[in-house]
Formats: structure tokens, sequence, C-alpha cells
């Protein structure tokens, strides 16, 4: 155990339970740079005929995906055609709210498209847009400001677990984004290590859940304990089919956000219903 952690379960020792809250599970799709709007229907159709066949109950575990910009438009008049309760979120967004900045897509605008969850500091925007911990937390604010829920993504890099340890990192990523929200807001933690995304290697389900302890623990002090009790965090990282059950198995562990596996419609459907699987990871 490193030592970030060791201070954070130290500290959790001596205080009292959080008030138990039932957290609805949330499988979350991120698509990422794939699917144009007619790959992005057809996905989305196949996966709701699947979900149908299966009986899923939407109430019972939330379903999210997460088109590119340009899917949004189409993604959601077939939702709202077909009445159905997948919710949709935007991988990114501009932490301004209107003007010249060529390329950005304003919170206003997601909201007008029914958008009900975005998108902040996922790892590939902090590495390859630079995307820091002040930026990512405007954009959690001008989310939370539309009405969207932002869902902040935390995560060490191997070099980072190497030097830190497993919870340093994501937990400073995410006090310095839930520190731009005002009191009250609501938001949603995914807790994705970089070196587990695309890689294959997911992280441990004791990994990912020691990680999401921390995490909660630490939100008791900003946000309190009601809010930290009813907060979602989500693992991310190589999820898959296999090794959903063991993640969701796990007391801290409310979700997943799915990357690779979400472009396919029947894999992405086993792992929603991943009540069903008898074997965990
Ligand atoms: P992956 O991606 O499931 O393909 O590892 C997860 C993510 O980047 O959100």
């Amino acid at each position: 155990m490193n030592d970030a952690q060791n201070t954070v379960e130290t500290a959790a020792a001596g205080r009292a339970p959080l008030p138990f809250v039932q957290r609805t599970p949330l499988i979350a799709g991120n698509w990422k740079m794939n699917l144009d709007h007619l790959q992005a229907i057809a996905l989305v159709q196949k996966l709701s005929w699947s979900l149908k066949d299966a009986r899923h109950d939407y109430t019972d575990v939330e379903v999210a995906v997460f088109p590119p910009f340009t899917d949004l438009r189409s993604v959601q008049t077939l939702l709202t055609a077909d009445k159905l309760p997948i919710v949709l979120g935007a991988q990114d967004l501009s932490p301004e709210a209107a003007g010249a900045f060529t390329g950005d897509i304003s919170a206003a605008m997601l909201a007008k498209l029914g958008v009900q969850y975005a998108l902040v500091g996922h790892s590939e925007r902090r590495q390859g847009h630079a995307e820091g911990d002040e930026l990512v937390g405007a954009k959690a604010a001008a989310a939370h400001g539309a009405g969207i829920v932002p869902m902040i993504c935390v995560g060490e890099t191997a070099a980072d677990l190497e030097e830190h340890g497993p919870a340093a990192i994501p937990l400073a990523q995410m006090l310095a984004a839930v520190a731009q929200l005002p009191e009250g807001a609501e938001f949603v933690v995914a807790y994705e290590p970089v070196w587990a995304i695309g890689s294959g290697q997911a992280a441990s389900a004791e990994q990912a859940e020691a990680v999401a302890a921390s995490l909660r623990e630490a939100l008791r002090d900003v946000v309190g304990d009601d809010r930290a009790a009813a907060t979602r965090i989500l693992y991310g990282g190589s999820v898959s089919s296999q090794n959903i059950a063991g993640f969701m198995s796990q007391p801290n562990v409310d979700g997943a956000l799915v990357g690779g596996a979400s472009l396919k419609s029947d894999e992405f459907s086993r792992i929603i219903q991943f009540r069903k699987h008898v074997t965990g990871a």
C-alpha cells in the first residue's frame, strides 16, 4: 500500500460510516472518435433491441452513450422517436458560454440536444490536448451551469503509479475539479488508470475498489457525507463482459466507463447486463 492511500485509510479509520444511499449503477459508453452519424444510429438501434430482448430495466442499471458531437442530433432523434431511456452524453465541451471560440461546443448547445452528461478531463484530452486541472474544473462548472452532470475523469499514468502509488494523482485531479463546482452540484467521477485504457490490461477489481474508496472518503471532506454517499464513482479502462461483474461487486464501484467494448452492441449489452453474469473477473 502506498503512502497516499495509507493516509486516507488511516484518516477513515476513526470516522463514522457514511449514510446508506442506494446508488443506481451507470454503464456509460465512450465512443471516442468512432462512428459517423449513420453508424451511430445503427449501433444504438441494435443496442436497444438487444436490451429489449433481455428485458433490461433501465431504472435498475442506467445506460448512457457518449457519441462524437456530429452524431448527437441523430442519436437524440432516435432516442426521442423510439422513446428509448438511453441517456445521451458528450465527450467534451467548452468552458466558455458563447462567442469567438472556433471549433468549440458550448454546454448550452449540448443541453439543447438533450445531453445529460459530459465527460471532462478524459486522459486523452489531458494528454493529447494539454488540458490541466484548471481547465477541467472550468469545463465541469460550465456543464453544471447548463444543467449537465459533469463526469470528472481522473487517473494515474504508469509513471505516476510507480512514483506516487495509485490514489494520489486521481485524488488531486478530482479535488481540483470539484473545487470549481458550486455547493450541492451533482457530478460523477470516472476513475480510469491511464495504463489500463485501451491496453487490454484492466486494473483488478480490488485495485479499482481501493482507489474508489479513497476518492469517496476524500469527497466527505469537500462535499459532505450525504453527497459523498450519493456520488457515483465509475471504473474505466479495458472493461469487458469478462471483467465487469468483478468491478460491479465492489462496494465503491458504481458503474463503468467503457471505451472499445461500447462500440459492439452485443458486447456492450452484455456489460450492461452484468447482474446476469455468474462469475466475475
Ligand atoms: P477502453 O477505454 O474501455 O477502450 O479501455 C475507456 C475510456 O477511455 O473511457
